[in-house]
């Protein structure tokens, strides 16, 4: 990633078209995140291992799998070999997060940590040089076009101090109701990847939409 970059969440998408929605962002952004719900951790249910492995065949993005379910250890190698490159768990959902940051990366995924925005920040701050992506969430996880919370800002900012503190090359990403009104806050902070789904699947031009965005940070 050279900069910043936008990663449109599938979760928006039309899911009677999902791959003819890739194409509309394919080559806007390097990243696909793929939001996985289990039903326990959050409330809702979205889609799982073959939707994963079947749109692995359509494109060449980098699968940003953001794993929004317990006992993540028992399903890091389904996701691998499903076509993912990312795997991020949530720091929540884990006693071991130095083990499974670990099991990833021996699946051969860059492993990333999620963190609720209900959750003490600092809780994270002690893995922040121990894995590949940190993802502070900006809305309760669960359901897409929510708002951006307050004192989302400041969490990121806490974050962007500790990767810097340790010299961590970790990408720094923000995933929940980012827009043309939020990004640039967000980027101020420190963020470097945006997750977006209503803001880019929601318009009726999604690559237009990510540039946009992206018009937000460079203008
Ligand atoms: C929410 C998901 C998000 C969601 C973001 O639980 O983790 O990735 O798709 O959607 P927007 O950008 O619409 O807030
Ligand atoms: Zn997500």
């Amino acid at each position: 990633m050279s900069g910043f970059d936008i990663a449109p969440s599938l979760l928006s998408a039309d899911f009677c078209n999902l791959e003819r929605d890739i194409k509309k962002v394919e080559g806007r952004a390097e990243y696909l995140h793929l939001d996985i719900m289990d039903g326990h951790y959050v409330s809702n249910i979205s889609f799982g291992l073959p939707v994963v492995k079947s749109i692995r065949k359509a494109t060449g993005m980098i699968f940003d799998t953001h794993l929004m379910i317990t006992e993540p250890e028992k399903y890091v190698d389904a996701f691998a070999a499903a076509g993912s490159d990312i795997i991020t768990f949530h720091i929540e959902c884990t006693d071991e997060p130095e083990a499974l940051v670990d099991h990833i990366r021996a699946s051969g995924c860059k492993a990333g940590i999620a963190i609720h925005p209900d959750t003490d920040i600092e809780r994270l701050i002690p893995m922040a040089g121990r894995c590949d992506l940190i993802l502070v969430m900006s809305v309760r996880p669960g359901f897409g076009g929510q708002g951006y919370l307050d004192g989302s800002t400041s969490r990121i900012a806490r974050v962007r101090n500790a990767l810097d503190e340790c010299n961590s090359g970790a990408i720094l990403a923000v995933d929940g109701g980012i827009n043309a009104k939020t990004i640039r806050e967000a980027y101020d902070a420190g963020a470097r990847l945006f997750v977006a789904g209503n803001a880019v699947f929601g318009s009726d031009d999604p690559g237009r939409a990510i540039e946009e965005l992206k018009a937000c940070i460079t203008r």
